[in-house]
């Protein structure tokens, strides 16, 4: 396993291509499951998620082949071709590494009228339930199984009628699962209180390139009427909202001035708000933001909600953040019951973080040390980065394998505006 050692102090000055958003990639690739014909996704970031993905569509049966890099592009393009499904079984060595897999139920019990998934176990930051998606997928007509630890959707007779169905809680990946599950239904779907996150909106458009008839994108009232078939399309990947806002706040903990090549402000208004209620400067264009502070940083009162609301993958990179500001922050996390990991590992690095509950109330410091600290997840890990670029001295941090999850060429990219970090094999 590898470590990461970073020496921090050093101002963050340059510009940081953004990455294709790995949480959109992971809904794209299974609509392939949908067509025979041959969908070309540009823009995937290298990340061992999207890796196991493509193994999976493998085990499907689908043809899957890199196709490179375009030069407007700073992802890898993948052509995908499901022209004959040999299985529609999602295996638990496989789902159990990478929970995402669950989002082929709903495309595969459209294609091939059934779908087996192993039960995804939950993870470090929740229990992670899927009622959700299958109550979502029984209102569009699907009889669901569970059995053995696997799920098993399965159309009626005359295929799938199509449904309304009322989301009770806003959940991003039962919302995709029964979008991808309507599209080829006989009849119309409604879904309310569907979740609005711009992955969402990047899923319906390729579903749309695809012929897929959606209506109501980008709102949480969606209406889609289902058609005979798919076409293939070739789509490219939004950029990652999440990684932006990361090396956002790293660029911001340095007091430093970063450009984010490709990050698309109007999706990461949420965080620009935080961030300029920090009293980080935020310009938006085109083509990128730009983040400059000048080292005084404001404490501030966050709450995590759904889009448009602050994301919660956000939350612990703001909380790094908040640690060196001048005053008392409260960080409430409404969206999953255990997003506080990362507190015990800052604290060991002179923050001062009391959490309670969902609620976190963050006293800043003048200095942080650094420390030997532990990765525990994805963006619990990308929050000790931040605060080790900001510390006094080194920092080592392990079990880095939960970054490479989420953040494809981290040290690169953070080396490219001046920071001194490098990765070693942890012995
Ligand atoms: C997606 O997870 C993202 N993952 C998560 O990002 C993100 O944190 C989350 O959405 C919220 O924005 C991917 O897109 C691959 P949810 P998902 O269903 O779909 C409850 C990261 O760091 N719920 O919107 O699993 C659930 O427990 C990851 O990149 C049910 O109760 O999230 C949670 O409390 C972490 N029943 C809330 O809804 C269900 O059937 C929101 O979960 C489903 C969810």
């Amino acid at each position: 396993m590898d470590k990461l050692i970073i020496r921090g102090g050093q101002r963050l000055v340059g510009t940081i291509p953004v990455s294709g958003a790995k949480n959109s990639a992971l809904t794209l690739i299974p609509c392939a499951l949908l067509t025979e014909e041959p969908v070309t996704l540009r823009n995937l970031p290298r990340l061992a998620d999207i890796d196991g993905f493509q193994h999976l569509m493998n085990q499907f049966g689908v043809t899957t082949a890199i196709q490179g890099t375009r030069p407007e592009d700073f992802g890898r393009t993948m052509r995908l071709e499901a022209t004959r499904i040999t299985s529609s079984v999602a295996p638990y060595d496989l789902v159990r590494k990478m929970r995402a897999s669950i989002l082929v139920l709903g495309p595969m019990l459209a294609r091939a009228g059934e779908a087996t998934v192993s039960m995804p176990g939950g993870c470090a930051i929740g229990n992670r339930p899927i009622d959700l998606h299958l109550k979502a997928l029984e209102a569009l007509g699907a009889e669901i199984e569970l059995a053995q630890g696997y799920v098993k959707a399965m159309q009626p007779d005359g295929g799938m009628p199509g449904g309304d169905f009322d989301f009770p809680v806003v959940s991003v990946g039962a919302t995709e699962n029964a979008v991808m599950a309507a599209v080829l239904a006989n009849g119309t779907s409604r879904l309310f209180n569907a979740a609005r996150e711009p992955e969402i909106v990047d899923l319906c458009n390729l579903l749309t390139a695809m012929g897929a008839e959606i209506e109501g994108i980008g709102t949480s009232d969606l209406t889609i009427h289902g058609v005979k078939r798919l076409h293939g399309a070739t789509y490219r990947v939004m950029a990652d909202r999440i990684e932006a806002g990361s090396y956002a706040c790293a660029a911001a903990i340095t007091g430093g001035d970063v450009r984010l090549e490709g990050a698309k402000a109007d999706e990461m208004q949420a965080t620009i708000h935080a961030l300029r209620s920090i009293g980080v400067h935020v310009d938006e264009d085109a083509k990128g933001i730009r983040i400059a502070a000048n080292g005084a940083l404001r404490p501030a009162d966050l709450t995590t909600a759904p889009y448009p609301g602050l994301a919660t993958d956000m939350q612990a990179q703001l909380m790094a953040l908040l640690c060196k500001a001048d005053g008392t922050s409260v960080l409430k996390e409404t969206i999953f019951e255990n997003r506080f990991m990362h507190v015990p590992e800052l604290a060991r690095m002179g923050a001062d973080v009391t959490a309670n509950g969902r609620t976190a109330v963050v006293k800043g410091v003048d200095t942080l040390t650094g420390a030997e600290v532990m990765a525990t997840d994805l963006r619990a890990s990308m929050s000790l980065i931040i605060a080790a670029l900001a510390a006094q001295g080194e920092s080592q941090v392990r079990r880095i394998y939960h970054l490479d999850r989420g953040y494809e060429r981290l040290e690169e990219k953070l080396k490219l505006v001046g920071a001194d970090i490098e990765r070693v094999g942890d012995d």
